[in-house]
């Protein structure tokens, strides 16, 4: 799976955003060691807090798939590039080690590869 088909994923998955509020779709396309592909949206609320972002939704997916290991994230937004959020940083530090790659579009719409290591550095952990 090359970077830019795991981003064509995340576009393909974008179109099912439900973002009523912010209008801003986000979609996710997360690579398993497995290989298989699992697919995120960012899922809003009225009760704005309990919104979900795209990452943290193919995440939850993929879990509950029971797959625990991953080598890649793909992310596309109404911005490019679309960078995760801190609370989905998180997330992906409690599955992935710093060598997890996250891959986005950069402004000439060509894929930008960053680690997790380099995205979130000193993770907390238990
Ligand atoms: N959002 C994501 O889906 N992923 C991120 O990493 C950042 C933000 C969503 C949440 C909300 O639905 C919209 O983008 C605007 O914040």
């Amino acid at each position: 799976m090359t970077d830019i088909e795991l981003l064509e994923l995340a576009s393909k998955a974008r179109e099912n955003s439900y973002s009523p509020y912010s209008h801003f779709s986000v979609g996710a396309a997360l690579l398993a060691k497995s290989g298989k592909v699992y697919p995120g949206v960012n899922v809003e609320n009225a009760s704005f807090g309990a919104t979900n972002c795209a990452e943290r939704t193919a995440f939850f997916s993929a879990v509950a798939a029971d797959e625990r290991e991953f080598s890649a994230i793909a992310i596309v937004g109404n911005t490019a590039p679309c960078f995760p959020c801190g609370v989905c940083r998180q997330v992906m530090a409690e599955f992935c080690d710093a060598d997890f790659k996250i891959v986005v579009e950069d402004k000439e719409k060509k894929a930008k590869a960053l680690t997790l290591g380099e995205l979130l550095p000193h993770t907390f952990d238990l």
